[in-house]
Formats: C-alpha cells, sequence, structure tokens
C-alpha cells in the first residue's frame, strides 16, 4: 500500500458549522486549506440534524440576561468569561454573517423574524428555519465553501490520529519539543489508502460522542472521534461526565430514534405519562421549559416508580392555538407520519435520549487547545461555557463564534515550520486480517448498551464500577484487533468509541456531586 503526502497550511478535520466557518473565514483570509469528511458527502454533520434554531436577541433581550440564562442553565459551574464572549459576539455574527451575507432564509412571522422559546430561555430569541435549521445553514454554508479555490474538500476520507513529531518522527531530538500536532494521518476510504497530510495548524472540528449510548438523537459520526485522537497525542480533556441529554427522541418499535425539537415545547405541546396525565409541574415550577437536565430526571423517576417505558407528546395545545403543524414542523410531521403517528391527532411516543457532549477537548476563547499548533471547536471541544447542563440552542452559535475565533487567532500566528524536516515516515499498517463485522457490530452493541444502562440519566456507585471494569476489559481486547485488522472506517470508530466511553465512566467515577446533567443517585 502506498502512501500518499499532502500538505496544507490549516488541515479542518469535520464540516459542521464550526468547521464550515472556519474554513470559509480562513478561505478569506487566503490559507491554503484541506476539509475533511469521512462521510460520502461534507453536509453530513450534528448540524445537519439541528433542528431547533440559533439563539439570536430576542425583545427587552441583551448580552447579559443572555448569559445569565446560560450560566443558570449550567448550574452554575460554566466558565463565564466565554459565556460572555458567546452572548455578546454570537448575536452579531448571527446577523452579518448568517443573516447578511448567507441570506439564510429564516422563518418570518408577518415579515420578521419568529424567535421561539426553548427549556431554560428567560426571551424568546431562537430564530429557525421551520424544523430544519441545521439543514439550512449546513447548506448554504457549503454553498460560500464551494466559491474558494484555495480549500480541497475530500470526503469520505477518516482522520486515524494526529501527527505529533514527539511520537512520529524517527529523529529522537524532537522528543524535547514543547507538545505539537503537525497534520494528522488519513485513511482515504474509496482508495483504502492512508494519506499523510501535513499542516501547519490543525483544527478539530469533529462534533461530540452522544452516538455512544444506545438511545441518541445524534447520527452515528458522534462516536467520539476527535475527543480520541486528541487524548492519545496529549491533550487536555475535561467535564466529559456532562453528557446531555433530549427529552424528547420518538420512541415506537422497529422505529429509529429522532429528535422531536423542543421547539415543539415552546410552542405550547406537554409531556404526558402514560395515563395521558400532565406530570412536569410535580418537579419543576417551569414545567415543559424547565432545563433538559430537570426534565430528564423527572421523566427517569416517573419510569423508576411505574416501570413506564415511554412518554408522549400532546401537541393539541399548539393547534388550538392557531399555528398550522404542518407548517411550522414540516420535518417532524413526515417523520412521525412514516411510522403511523399524524402529530395533527395523534399523540407523539418520547423518551429521553443522549443529546449533546458538554465537555471535551479543553480549549481557551480562541479554540486553542494544550498542544501547539492544535485547535478544536464545537462540541469536540470544551469552553466551559455549558458548565454541567447546555443551554438549548446555544451549540450552533458557540459552533459559528469559535470558528470565527480559532481563525482570527490562526491569523496572528507568524510562525511557519519546515514540516519535512521532521521526516514524518509514512503510515505503516501492522493489520493483516480481514476486520470480521460480527465482532465489530457485538463490540458497538456492548459499548452502547453500557453507557446507556450503567452511565445514562441516573448514575450509582455500584453501575459505576460494572462499566469501568467492563470497558476498560473491552479497550485492551479492541486494542489488541486494531493492531491485528486492516483498517476501515468502522474499526477506527471502535477504537475512539471505546477510549472515550472508558474516559465518559471514569469522569463519572470521579465527580461524586451530582450537578446539571451529571446526576447520582447516591
Ligand atoms: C432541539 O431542537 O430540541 C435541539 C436544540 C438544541 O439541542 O440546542
Amino acid at each position: 500500500m502506498r502512501d500518499k503526502f499532502l500538505e496544507t497550511e490549516l488541515l479542518i478535520i469535520g464540516s459542521g458549522i464550526s468547521g464550515l466557518t472556519a474554513a470559509i473565514l480562513g478561505a478569506q483570509y487566503g490559507f491554503k486549506i484541506v476539509i475533511i469528511n469521512r462521510s460520502p458527502s461534507l453536509e453530513e454533520s450534528n448540524t445537519w440534524y439541528a433542528q431547533g434554531g440559533i439563539v439570536y436577541r430576542g425583545q427587552n433581550d441583551s448580552a447579559k440576561i443572555l448569559a445569565r440564562d446560560i450560566y443558570l442553565v449550567g448550574d452554575r459551574i460554566g466558565n463565564i468569561e466565554n459565556i460572555n464572549i458567546l452572548a455578546k459576539e454570537g448575536p452579531k455574527i448571527v446577523k452579518n454573517f448568517l443573516i447578511e451575507k448567507l441570506k439564510i432564509p429564516f422563518s418570518k412571522d408577518t415579515g420578521k423574524l419568529h424567535f421561539s422559546l426553548e427549556g431554560g430561555h428567560s426571551k424568546k430569541r431562537i430564530i429557525h428555519v421551520a424544523d430544519e435549521t441545521g439543514k439550512f445553514i449546513e447548506k448554504f454554508l457549503l454553498k460560500e465553501l464551494k466559491k474558494y479555490p484555495n480549500v480541497k474538500i475530500l470526503t469520505n476520507h477518516t482522520a486515524i490520529d494526529l501527527i505529533t513529531p514527539s511520537h512520529h518522527s524517527p529523529q529522537t531530538r524532537f522528543i524535547y519539543r514543547p507538545l505539537e500536532v503537525i497534520g494528522a494521518y488519513v485513511l482515504d476510504n474509496n482508495l483504502r489508502k492512508v494519506k499523510t497530510i501535513l499542516a501547519q495548524r490543525t483544527i478539530l472540528a469533529t462534533g461530540g460522542a452522544a452516538w455512544l449510548f444506545l438511545y441518541t438523537t445524534n447520527p452515528e459520526g458522534a462516536r467520539g472521534d476527535g475527543i480520541a485522537m486528541a487524548s492519545r497525542a496529549g491533550a487536555r480533556i475535561v467535564n466529559l461526565e456532562f453528557i446531555q441529554f433530549h427529552p424528547t427522541c420518538f420512541c415506537q418499535k422497529d422505529a429509529p430514534c429522532f429528535l422531536i425539537s423542543e421547539a415543539v415545547r415552546g410552542e405550547g405541546a406537554i409531556l404526558l405519562n402514560e395515563f395521558g396525565k400532565p406530570f412536569t409541574k410535580k418537579y419543576s415550577s417551569q414545567k415543559e421549559l424547565a432545563p433538559r437536565d430537570e426534565i430528564c430526571r423527572a421523566m427517569y423517576r416517573e419510569m423508576i416508580e411505574r416501570k413506564v417505558e415511554n412518554f408522549f407528546l400532546d401537541l393539541s395545545p399548539i393547534k388550538k392555538s392557531g399555528l398550522c403543524l404542518k407548517e411550522r414542523f414540516p420535518f417532524i410531521y413526515q417523520q412521525c407520519l412514516k411510522y403511523g403517528i399524524d402529530i395533527e391527532k395523534d399523540l407523539i411516543p418520547v423518551i429521553p435520549a443522549a443529546h449533546y457532549t458538554c465537555g471535551g477537548i479543553w480549549v481557551n476563547s480562541e479554540g486553542k487547545t494544550t498542544i501547539e499548533n492544535l485547535y478544536a471547536i464545537g462540541e469536540v471541544a470544551c469552553t466551559g461555557i455549558h458548565g454541567a447542563n447546555r443551554l438549548a440552542s446555544t451549540s450552533l452559535l458557540e459552533g459559528l463564534v469559535w470558528g470565527k475565533r480559532c481563525i482570527e487567532n490562526i491569523k496572528r500566528q507568524k510562525k511557519y515550520e519546515d514540516l519535512k524536516k521532521f521526516q514524518i515516515p509514512t503510515w505503516f499498517d501492522t493489520g493483516i486480517e480481514t476486520p470480521d463485522d460480527v465482532l465489530l457490530r457485538q463490540d458497538w452493541l456492548t459499548i452502547r448498551t453500557t453507557m446507556w444502562n450503567y452511565l445514562g440519566v441516573a448514575r450509582s456507585q455500584k453501575r459505576l464500577e460494572r462499566a469501568k471494569e467492563d470497558l476498560i476489559y473491552l479497550e485492551n481486547r479492541i486494542e489488541k484487533f486494531y493492531k491485528e485488522t486492516k483498517i476501515t472506517d468502522n474499526l477506527i470508530g471502535l477504537r475512539n468509541g471505546v477510549r472515550v466511553a472508558r474516559m465518559v465512566a471514569q469522569s463519572v467515577f470521579q465527580n461524586k456531586k451530582s450537578r446539571g446533567c451529571h446526576y447520582r443517585l447516591d
């Protein structure tokens, strides 16, 4: 197998809102950029599936009020400096970049932007494109990106590992330099060939790890690739115990799990128990619009008390208010209809599901990690903004703001290395065996059920001990399997997934205090 070398100024791994924003702004500054996505399409990202919207500035709203909402929902442990940056700069970038430059057709009401409400917000401030906000943002960003000839797009390419001279150079003297990243080994899934991409700066924008749970709103790409690669390279990873669960994920036998946006409750839908009775009032005065962690805990208690299997969303109050459900929620309407639920008259069966990784690779206010020339933006990163629980519709905003801030930082960097001097060798594949799909499938199932059953909405010492031991054992077995087997995208993901699962278990184990979405029964 022959390797191929590529050299660039900027390597961006991942193409959701943060990666594409960084790519567009970087391209405008004239950087030579390579952007990769492991899927056949650059569109595939968590951003694509975002329904609810993006935080803007509502009526009688201010940066201060938004910052307070973010901090309170994060259970008062968020990073105040970064929260203030987001609250101040976010709405300006939404206006200048998304609304005015890209002209994203955000939904309007009598000619003015329509603001919706979601849990934990004290103001109506979320703008949206019906219930397909992420799709539109992604499409418009991609359309813009394709205007720049200095951006090379590589789809169907999976990053395997970050390249650090201290690990990968045959010259031992580089061990004594500070930890630095100079690109990545990347598997071309079409040619089944590993490329060595050398880059002055590398940006991880690979999304989170919520797909590691059996029930999730996330696509299969959210398997923790970026977190695993950064941790192998030696980066600092924080707050992984704070996995946010979304209260309303479609739940019906023989149907896939998919998100039912919180905007549905924002417009007036109510949650019902198995007897068709509302129950959220018992747990929070904010009822349906309490922060997600509180609603999920309420659902968990109901489930345990009476062995309830799922809940229901009743959209009839929205209909009564005069809003046309098919127009406001066209995606949810169509998706539910596919599985025999007509939201105009039926209740939607729902359960909580893993939704967002609040922790991740530690970064500063400009997306810099603890490793030289390695940046992380979007869900893969931890800016500390979300503290112990994320405020709805702030994730697209964070991706946008940190995508921009990270490029501004990179623009100020003057140091350019001769990357050839590191003599990075071509990828050496130790594996000769053909991957056995049955083994891979079973390992994934074990990881995902372990995460769901032992590290889900409610955690206990006994469950954690089991999870930790099982995942450590599995990680060792998968590492061995990885070394013996020919590399594929699925195998790369499995190795990353089990590592991140074990790291989540470790963080959960270490944090004895219930906070936000980390809830310990003991
Ligand atoms: C939703 O539409 O409910 C998801 C929004 C978010 O996670 O921010």
